[in-house]
């Protein structure tokens, strides 16, 4: 298909069908039912080792926040990335997937203490400690199982990333780490060296996500290298790790043009080796923890248009069989993603169309603005790009509509990794009186 914000292997067939993996998505939709989520599993490995390349000598943790199921979290083990945890739940599928938990990074401002007690228990590799209430309960954890916990402290770096409100971390006001601007990141590491059942190891910076070109990155990483050789100069303390965070843009629709993760490390990197030169610091251990820009692009969502609605000089409006309950991001951050039909090419005279959800919201969008082929139809597949990140994973079974499957598909083969919620699931934990 060109260029843009498909999978890697997404071709048209001579007439006009769209396949994936070696599978047309007709086919897929006649087996597994719509809306269907399609992993392209060659784009979704290659997009480990453009991370990996791109970064030499650093490690990649993949944030599985994006997508956290079994299936993805053993492919993204298999390409040799860490794994970056948030909640209980997300350890726990981890545990499941079968990750040796010292490749887990735990992070989250209000984590609990049974999980960050199981987080000691189990031997998670690294916990981000996020608050000094944390650093408290964190402590209490530790002694209670006589060990001493490896740690790296959250800083807020008050770096504005530009990118969406609800997805910028890095500036001073934000709910999460210790803000360096306000000397809280000093008073952390003051306090975090009074417990004698934790050791900071590091620090760890995020600025926020699907942002577009390498300064903030670098502006960050100058900050935290800054703070590390302030650290050893003033209280005489080395810290060797440097978790730099993630928040790489990824194509959503042709309009976006991010950066290839080969610049973005090179120019990290570059930064990274002039200011530890300049500040006389060996290189630390780094990190970056990707989450969008390894599953986002890999993925499209498969769904049935069920009506078109023309309003003569307002819009056309064509509704598909799912929404906001598997795709929130157009109604949490009016958020845009790629359309095509998929059963077939469409003639070519696009209009203007707006593509809507089943639920009962007027916001339930999938593309506002978008285009499709004048003679669309009641019956045609569509195709919606780059839902790999972010929307399994923020699902919900509003209006009680069942979750769709997912199916991974590579080389011809298809493999369900997670499968179709059904009606009896909507009801499993009701109590009725
Ligand atoms: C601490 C941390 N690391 C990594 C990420 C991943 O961001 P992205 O998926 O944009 O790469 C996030 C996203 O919220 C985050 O909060």
């Amino acid at each position: 298909m060109g260029p843009g914000p498909w999978p890697l292997t997404a071709e048209r067939d001579d007439a006009g069908a769209l396949h994936v993996g070696g599978v047309a998505l007709t086919e897929l939709a006649r087996e597994h039912g719509t809306p269907l989520w399609v992993v392209d599993e060659a784009d979704l490995r290659e997009r480990c080792r453009r991370y990996r390349e791109g970064f030499p000598g650093v490690e990649v943790a993949y944030a599985s926040k994006a997508w956290c199921t079994t299936a993805i979290l053993q492919i993204v083990d298999e390409e040799r990335l860490l794994i970056d945890v948030v909640s209980g739940g997300e350890m726990h599928t981890a545990l499941a997937a079968g990750v040796d938990p010292a490749n887990l990074v735990f992070h989250g401002n209000n984590k609990s203490v049974a999980e960050l007690d199981r987080a000691v228990e189990v031997g998670v590799g690294r916990i981000v400690v996020d608050s000094f209430e944390e650093l408290d309960r964190l402590e209490k954890v530790a002694a209670d199982r006589d060990v001493v916990v490896p740690i790296w402290l959250r800083i807020t770096p008050g770096i504005d990333a530009h990118t969406h409100d609800y997805v910028r971390t890095g500036h001073d006001d934000s709910k999460f780490g210790f803000t360096l601007s306000l000397g809280l990141a000093d008073q952390a590491v003051r306090a975090a060296r009074e417990h004698p059942h934790l050791e900071v190891v590091g620090i760890h910076a995020h600025i926020g996500s699907q942002i577009f070109g390498t300064d903030p990155f670098v502006a960050n990483a100058e900050v935290a290298l800054d703070l590390l050789a302030r650290w050893r100069d003033e209280f005489g303390l080395t810290l060797r790790e440097l978790n730099l965070g993630g928040g790489m843009g990824i194509r959503y629709t042709h309009e976006d043009h991010p950066v290839e993760v080969a610049r973005y490390g090179e120019a990290v990197l570059r930064a990274v080796d002039e200011r530890c030169e300049r500040l006389g610091l060996d290189r630390p251990r780094l990190v970056v923890e990707p989450g969008r820009a390894i599953v986002g692009p890999s993925t499209l969502t498969l769904y049935e248009i069920g009506t078109v609605k023309v309003l003569p000089g307002l819009r056309t409006y064509v509704s598909v069989d799912g929404g906001m309950s598997d795709n929130i991001r157009p109604a949490l951050y009016d958020a845009e993603h790629e359309v095509a039909l998929a059963n077939r090419a469409g003639s070519d005279d696009p209009m203007p169309v707006s593509i809507v959800g089943k639920h009962c919201e007027s916001g339930d969008l999938v593309r506002e603005h978008g285009s499709l082929p004048s003679d669309v139809a009641v019956g045609d597949l569509l195709a919606v790009a780059a839902t790999g990140a972010y929307t399994e994973s923020m699902a919900s079974n509003y209006n009680r509509i069942p979750r769709p499957a997912a199916v991974l598909v590579s080389d011809g083969d298809v493999r369900t990794i997670i499968r179709r919620e059904n009606l009896d699931d909507l009801l499993a934990r009701d109590v009725p009186l």
